[in-house]
């Protein structure tokens, strides 16, 4: 029997939200500048710094985009969230915070995944693990404001252990939970995911009223479709490859665990993994100034 947590605030379907996205081609990420109408507040909701992995290079091209778009408009930049700590991506938060102020969130569990993969890169005291590096930390239900709009977060474990959807008014940012209908739902196998968690985190995000936006996160454009990140909650229900029309938890459980059995690690993530728990930071410069990444040999 699966047992579904309620949504513990209120969905107001009748802010909409203007919602400018971005897509990140090497990394299939959808970033978004997510507006107030009523003003000239936004927030950014995850970011991607470009990092070419065989040369160690970084660079902020995609970010930039971003910065520019907020600038040219005159909207004042209030918050950069998190949806989860990312294993294909490098975020860029920091940098955008840098040039356009705005705080800096994510989900409280944070602490958990910090502390994994604290010792998976067996950080010892280089690392606090107590979520310091982010300015505000969300529980389930928690709400902040950008402009006159109130975003709810909703907990959704299961991907990674600190995943949170965040709403706003008639719109649901849903991280790596599901994609497309057409694409299904995210994995459960790095550290600390779980597919059983994951299923009742989808089934959550599909008790929201079902002409709710959804934004994904990711969209790789199965068998052939350009790409696309929005859908909506009635979408998801019935068209869903992985959880719609009513699949039950251990068919998902299952389906999840046999597919995830067959994937590769995604290319980016030790690096994405040691700056994205940090906020987006590096690592401390070593004793010449320059700065490491680490790769633990069969340590994934
Ligand atoms: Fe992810």
């Amino acid at each position: 029997m699966t047992t579904i947590a309620p949504i513990p605030f209120a969905v107001d379907l009748t802010v909409r939200p203007e919602i400018v996205p971005f897509f990140d081609t090497a990394s299939n990420t959808i970033s978004y500048v997510v507006r107030d109408p009523a003003s000239q507040s936004c927030a950014v909701i995850d970011s991607v710094m470009d990092f070419d992995y065989a040369s160690g290079g970084l660079s902020h091209e995609s970010a930039d985009r971003i910065i520019a778009h907020i600038r040219a408009q005159g909207w004042q930049l209030e918050w950069v969230i998190e949806t989860h700590v990312h294993a294909d991506h490098l975020s860029a938060a920091p940098y955008i915070q840098e040039q356009l102020g705005g705080r800096l969130g994510i989900g409280d569990q944070i602490r958990t995944v910090q502390d994994t993969f604290g010792k998976v890169f067996n950080e010892r005291t280089r690392f606090e693990r107590d979520g310091s590096q982010f300015d505000r930390l969300f529980a389930d239900g928690d709400s902040y404001s950008i402009g006159t709009m109130t975003v709810h977060t909703l907990f959704t474990p299961g991907h990674t252990p600190a995943d949170m959807v965040h709403v706003i008014g008639d719109a649901a940012f849903v991280g790596d939970t599901l994609f497309m209908p057409d694409g299904g739902s995210a994995r459960a196998d790095f550290p600390g995911g779980d597919a059983r968690t994951l299923y009742r985190s989808i089934r959550r995000v599909l008790s929201l009223p079902a002409e709710t936006r959804l934004f994904m996160c990711h969209d790789y454009g199965p068998n052939g479709r350009d790409i696309a990140w929005e859908t909506t909650v009635a979408e998801q229900s019935a068209e869903n490859i992985h959880v719609g029309g009513g699949v039950d938890e251990d068919t998902f459980v299952a389906m999840r665990e046999q597919r995830d059995s067959t994937l590769a690690m995604p290319r980016l993530i030790i690096p994405s993994l040691q700056v994205n728990m940090r906020g987006g930071r590096l690592p401390e410069p070593d004793d010449d100034g320059r700065v490491f990444l680490r790769v633990p040999v069969n340590g994934l």
